[in-house]
């Protein structure tokens, strides 16, 4: 089955109203290649702001709440998100799951309650360097996405997101033929749990030290249908190379 690629920027606490300009840019910049998908991800505080800016469907949330709406001061639920103008979100990212804490069962939880917002969910995985070293890291993944995936859901509307933590901000990236081996191992596993239709569709990314250098050799590993970018998404002079790479 084809699936469309997908290169998601994911600007963590980085940006300003004056950065929503730049985000025009990429998103002016990326009209050029056509059949990929692109979507920015800003903090709260620019949802609203670069969703007027910008094309339909194409801004999201970098986290939610599993509750609608309650007594959770600093929160923000996903039909805030959604009200704001976002079409996702990205739920377990590692650095909401090591600071702050979350646990597989929460990030199933706030993808649930994406999905039931009406927003289209990026779930993260990925190992943690000690991990990675001993050998463990595809079952450790294959745990968390076992752990993580909602019991039902659209899997047009649910991607996942490979980032090893070691190679996130870090300018190291794994082999491709780690990426490729870790990629089809959740394929595989998708398979079983989800069945082979769900698993063909859904789209699975790399995240983690990508820049306009190594994202054509990333995104041309085995199973991998986009990028998650961190720091050089920031940018459109640093984001459209890897919007190209994946074109
Ligand atoms: O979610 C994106 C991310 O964690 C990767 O960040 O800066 O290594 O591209 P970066």
């Amino acid at each position: 089955m084809a699936r469309r690629k997908y290169v998601v920027g994911n600007w963590k606490m980085n940006g300003l109203a004056a950065s929503i300009d730049e985000a025009r840019a990429i998103f002016d910049g990326a009209r050029a290649y056509g059949a990929i998908d692109v979507a920015l991800c800003p903090p709260f505080t620019l949802v609203a702001a670069m969703a007027t800016a910008t094309p339909e469907g194409a801004v999201g949330g970098q986290d939610c709440h599993s509750a609608a709406s309650g007594a959770y001061t600093g929160s923000v639920s996903a039909p805030m998100l959604a009200d704001a103008g976002a079409a996702l979100v990205i739920v377990g990212h590692s650095e909401r799951r090591e600071g702050f804490g979350e646990s597989d069962a929460d990030v199933r939880a706030k993808a649930e309650a994406a999905l039931a917002a009406g927003l289209a969910v990026i779930l993260c995985v990925g190992e943690p360097r000690g991990v990675r070293e001993s050998g463990g890291a595809i079952d450790y993944v294959l745990a968390q996405v076992a752990g993580s995936l909602p019991a039902e859901f659209d899997p047009a509307r649910l991607a996942i997101a490979y980032e090893p933590i070691w190679a996130i901000g870090t300018g190291l990236v794994p082999t491709v033929g780690d990426v490729a081996a870790m990629h089809g191992a959740i394929r595989a596993q998708l398979d079983a749990q989800v069945g082979a239709d769900a698993a063909a569709a859904m789209r699975l990314l790399y995240g983690g030290s990508v820049n306009g250098d190594n994202a054509a050799e990333l995104l041309g590993a085995g199973d991998v249908d986009g990028a998650l970018v961190g720091g050089a998404s920031l940018t459109a002079e640093k984001f459209l190379p890897i919007v190209a790479a994946a074109a």
